[in-house]
């Protein structure tokens, strides 16, 4: 237990209510260690609002999904017409609808952008590589968590959306079935899957999320924040143990926050008063016509967070199969010849490569859709090992990097596009190119990452005052 500490005899009324709480809560304890004196690099840019701005996203789709589920009914014969009828009786239902639905494309792209800027930076590097994997936990949460949203107004896209994805688990070898089975509650999309996505949706995934946001920022504050420069900035201290280059993240910072946010509040509002559908990609046309499961729509595709992996699943083909089980081999063959295994390793190495390629000829092409989906995600977990730069940001990398990360961006959006097309031929054969490039940037990494001539990193950060 803290020492008891006594309020001074001058104190106000107020001061010693903070210090009775003290006694017995670690208020400013807590208010220091996370934001008074909290240092942080002192060379923050724009791609740092970011992590905030989730935060601010993340509050508000709480609170205004509290407001919805006051009127919403998750019932597969009044969904549809509670959600019209939040959109047109309830007072100002129209505003927090659309801050809701708005907020979840929000939250995607201020995410991706905060996850890039993690990427630009080597921010998953040691000591960091905790914050990193809280943070794609996130990531998949918030990929549930709007995948079982979007089945809650009960519109044609909701449905046949759930419908195909629920689907795909099908694939799954022997128990594929049963699972697919057990996450519906039913043989078809209906009452029971609408009343399960919403327990999900409003309490046992946000619940998650919320504590893996904690612990992203636990961790984070561990460790300390790192810069546009990749520099420890806690390697230079001063007399009382403060970084050089740390400013405390009050005021510096909140004021910074605040500013960024009022600009993001103010794009916000106008897609919100002027454009809530953006033009269909923040919701689908087709997700205004009440679900029918008598009537499949022409196009499905789910909403736009989501093509760029939608894309790898359709660019899984059986001719994709094919390609997968040549580079299996080419790069078994490549190990064998260049890599420094003892015998037993080889062997070992040979039969996995084997048995790969006849699991990948055994099952069905969709199957395999489904684990290049997932692996898109799964392969974010391990990214602090696979970045083998003897430098963190892409400040000091060779200059070439920066297109090797401007091909992946460029893939990653060509793919996002595809996805939200018609299939078609060409684009398919575009899609398979941009898969098969967005697992080579991951599983090439640790080579092309050792590669180049390297600036030297300066032992302070860069700042320059304005
Ligand atoms: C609800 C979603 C999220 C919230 C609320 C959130 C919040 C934050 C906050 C407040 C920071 C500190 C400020 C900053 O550096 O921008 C931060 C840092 C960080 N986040 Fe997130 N985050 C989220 C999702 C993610 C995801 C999905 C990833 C990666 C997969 C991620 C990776 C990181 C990393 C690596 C840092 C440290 C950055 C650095 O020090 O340079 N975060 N996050």
């Amino acid at each position: 237990m803290a020492d008891y500490i006594e309020a001074p005899a001058n104190a106000t009324a107020a001061q010693r209510l903070m210090v009775w709480i003290d006694n017995r809560f670690p208020a400013t304890k807590l208010w220091n260690e996370h934001v008074g004196e909290y240092y942080a690099p002192k060379n923050f840019n724009f791609w740092y609002i970011f992590g905030s701005l989730s935060l601010v996203v993340l509050v508000m789709q709480i609170i205004t999904g509290i407001f919805l589920t006051m009127h919403y009914k998750p019932d597969a014969s009044l969904a549809f017409a509670s959600v019209e009828y939040i959109m047109r009786d309830v007072p100002w239902g129209w505003l927090i609808r659309y801050m809701h639905s708005t907020g979840a494309s929000a939250f995607f792209i201020v995410v991706y952008l905060h996850m890039f800027r993690g990427l630009l930076y080597g921010s998953y590097r040691k000591p960091r590589e905790l914050v990193w994997i809280f943070g794609c936990g996130i990531f998949l949460c918030l990929m549930a968590e709007a995948f079982m949203g979007y089945l809650l107004p009960w519109g044609q896209m909701s449905y046949w959306g759930a419908q195909v994805i629920i689907n795909l688990f099908a694939a799954v070898p022997f128990i594929g079935p049963d699972l697919a089975l057990l996450i519906r509650g039913d043989y078809v999309v209906g009452d029971a899957t609408l009343n399960r996505f919403f327990s999900f949706h409003v309490i046992a995934v946000p619940l998650v999320l919320l504590g893996l946001v904690v612990a992203h920022i636990i961790a984070l504050h561990e460790v300390g924040s790192n810069n546009p420069d990749g520099v420890e900035i806690k390697a230079k201290k001063d007399a009382l143990g403060r970084p050089l280059d740390g400013i405390p993240f009050h005021p510096y910072y909140t004021v910074h926050d605040i500013f960024g946010v009022s600009v993001f509040l103010i794009i916000f509002s106008a897609i919100i008063f002027f454009a809530p559908e953006l033009g269909g990609y923040f919701l689908e046309y087709n997700n205004f016509i009440p679900a029918d499961p008598l009537k499949t729509p022409a196009h499905i595709a789910p909403v736009w967070y989501f093509t760029p992996y939608y894309s790898m699943l359709r660019a899984t083909t059986d001719l994709m199969v094919y390609v997968l089980s040549a580079v299996v081999a080419v790069a078994a063959v490549l190990a064998l010849l260049k890599g420094r295994f003892s015998n037993v390793g080889k062997i070992v190495l040979l039969v996995g490569a084997v048995v790969l390629i006849a699991l990948l000829n055994t099952f069905d092409a969709k199957f395999w859709g489904v684990v290049v989906m997932g692996g898109a995600v799964v392969i974010l977990f391990f990214l602090p090992w696979l970045d083998h730069s003897p430098v963190k940001s892409i400040r000091y990398r060779p200059s070439w990097h920066k297109y090797v990360y401007g091909v992946f961006v460029f893939f990653f959006l060509v793919l996002g596009y595809l996805g939200a097309q018609p299939p078609s031929a060409t684009g398919n054969y575009v899609s398979q190119v941009g898969t098969l490039l967005y697992f080579a940037f991951f599983l090439l990494m640790p080579w092309w990452s050792r590669m180049g001539e390297f600036k030297p990193v300066p032992e302070r950060v860069t700042y320059a005052a304005h």
